[in-house]
């Protein structure tokens, strides 16, 4: 079952990913690996069937053999021959003949009865979702989160951990002068961390979220989602769970740091269920820069998407998805990185318009690391190792030069060196082609972060 199990996933997953698979020529890396479990797999299954056989076998063989045995043994120990004990004794060997021939059955059935129990006890003893969302009786505050909140750890983490516990409860003396052959990274469970009123958010405000790659500026949009749980303490579990409280007045819209798209048309991906209203579907579109890219495709709106917006490029899924929280008109709109997928124009375009623009009466909280257009938002929160280090306008933060000042310097730098970049392979491509020098410059042009005004 376990091979069975292995095989079925790598097949999943190479049916899932074929395309890529496919581009990159992976096949025969995933040939290895799935004909490496169907090995396994066929051991078992050919010790499984010798078995089988050998049960067959035992079916037709013993009751001749059982025979031979008690008569033999009767006639030779002296006992009579006469038709009415033979007849009855066959009778009632025959009796025995079938639990006895069930029973190797009865055997396999329990062992595969305990293997599917085993697997439905473990979603059973899963941890019921903990609910800690609360209502605020301040009408004004649109989001509050508070508490420690971590991912739910893997079987697979757990098991390690259980490993590493058990090897530090062995003597440790008796690995002196072995040979470390594996070198092992130390692991560190992510926690989110949040303070009392770290984290209030007044009806529509947009609020940045900015901090380092895996300072936690998803999972903060997760825990406000309620998919991150709150921490228990090891020693009193309940105490920790019972401080932590989410605040959500009204409907929310999400964007996911990964878009998420449907196998359905164009139309259908942004209205998502609601019903259709032509002037506020063109608004999303024409907010998320949308109209220039369904020129291209071949039916339009009615443009069928495939699995996983396989004929979108990474930009137009991610406008797409931008499209549908517009779309939406919720209260509460959550936007994970929406403009890392874009050019830097369309991201001022989707900035301008639709995030600070149309986006205007509702609450928004933007996960970004395009921190050119943070001049102009309410408010900055930056995160490092799942902690606020720092919060306020970008004025406050300016004057104070502290994290996110050295976050700003450091995607200034990034920038430059882009610019410089694209700059040099322009004059390669210059010189390649013989064009003047001026007609390359003349096409160049660097954003001014720090003339951007405050907007909200
Ligand atoms: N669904 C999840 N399950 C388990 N762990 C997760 C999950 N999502 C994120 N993490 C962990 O949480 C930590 C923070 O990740 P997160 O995605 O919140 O960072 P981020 O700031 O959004 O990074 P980025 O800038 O790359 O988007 C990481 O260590 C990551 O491994
Ligand atoms: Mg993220």
């Amino acid at each position: 079952m376990k091979f069975t199990d292995s095989r079925n996933s790598t097949i999943n997953e190479a049916l899932q990913g074929i395309k890529i698979l496919k581009l990159y020529a992976w096949e025969s890396f995933f040939q290895k690996k799935i004909q490496k479990f169907r090995d396994d797999e066929m051991v078992h299954c050919a010790k499984f069937n010798y078995i089988a056989a050998y049960q067959t076998m035992m079916y037709v063989a013993i009751p001749l053999f059982i025979n031979v045995g008690t008569f033999g043994s009767h006639y030779l120990m002296g006992g009579d021959m006469d038709p009415s004990t033979i007849f009855t004794a066959i009778a009632l060997l025959q009796i025995i003949r079938m639990p006895l021939t069930m029973l190797p059955m009865m055997i396999i059935g329990f062992i595969q009865a305990q293997n599917a129990l085993s697997r439905m006890q473990k979603y059973f003893d899963a941890d019921e979702q903990f609910d800690f969302t609360e209502k605020s009786s301040d009408e004004s505050i649109s989001l509050k989160l508070q508490g420690d909140f971590s991912w739910e750890e893997s079987d697979d983490a757990k098991k390690e951990e259980e490993k590493e516990e058990e090897v530090k409860g062995e003597d440790v003396t008796k690995d002196v002068g072995t040979e470390l052959t594996e070198i092992k990274l130390e692991t560190q469970k992510f926690t989110l961390t949040l303070n009392q009123s770290e984290f209030v958010v007044k009806k529509g405000e947009l609020i940045a979220i900015v901090g380092e790659v895996g300072s936690g500026k998803s999972s903060l949009i997760s825990a406000l989602l309620g998919e991150m749980e709150p921490t228990s303490d090891k020693n009193s579990p309940s105490n920790k769970r019972q401080q932590a409280f989410r605040v959500v007045s009204g409907n929310v819209s999400y964007s996911s740091q990964v878009p998420w798209i449907v196998n359905e048309t164009v139309k259908n991906n942004i209205t998502m269920g609601l019903p259709f209203n032509q002037e506020k579907f063109n608004r999303a579109l024409e907010l998320c820069a949308l109209v220039d890219d369904l020129r291209m495709l071949p039916a339009g709106v009615n443009t069928e998407i495939g699995e996983k917006g396989i004929n979108l490029s990474g930009g137009q899924k991610a406008r797409l998805c931008l499209a549908r929280c517009v779309y939406r008109e919720a209260d509460v709109v959550f936007l994970d990185d929406p403009l890392s997928a874009v050019d830097a124009h369309v991201g001022k375009h989707l900035f301008e318009k639709c995030i600070s623009g149309a986006f205007e009466d509702q609450t928004v909280i933007l996960a970004t690391n395009q921190l050119q257009v943070l001049s102009s938002v309410s408010r900055i929160i930056v995160l490092k190792n799942g902690a606020v280090t720092e919060q306020g306008t970008y004025k406050d933060l300016y004057e104070k030069k502290g994290e996110f000042m050295s976050l700003m310097d450091k995607h200034n730098n990034k920038t430059k060196e882009k610019e410089k970049e694209k700059e040099s392979e322009k004059l390669e491509r210059g010189k390649l082609r013989g064009e003047s020098m001026d007609s390359i410059h003349s096409d160049h042009s660097v954003e001014d972060v720090a003339s951007q005004k405050p907007s909200r």
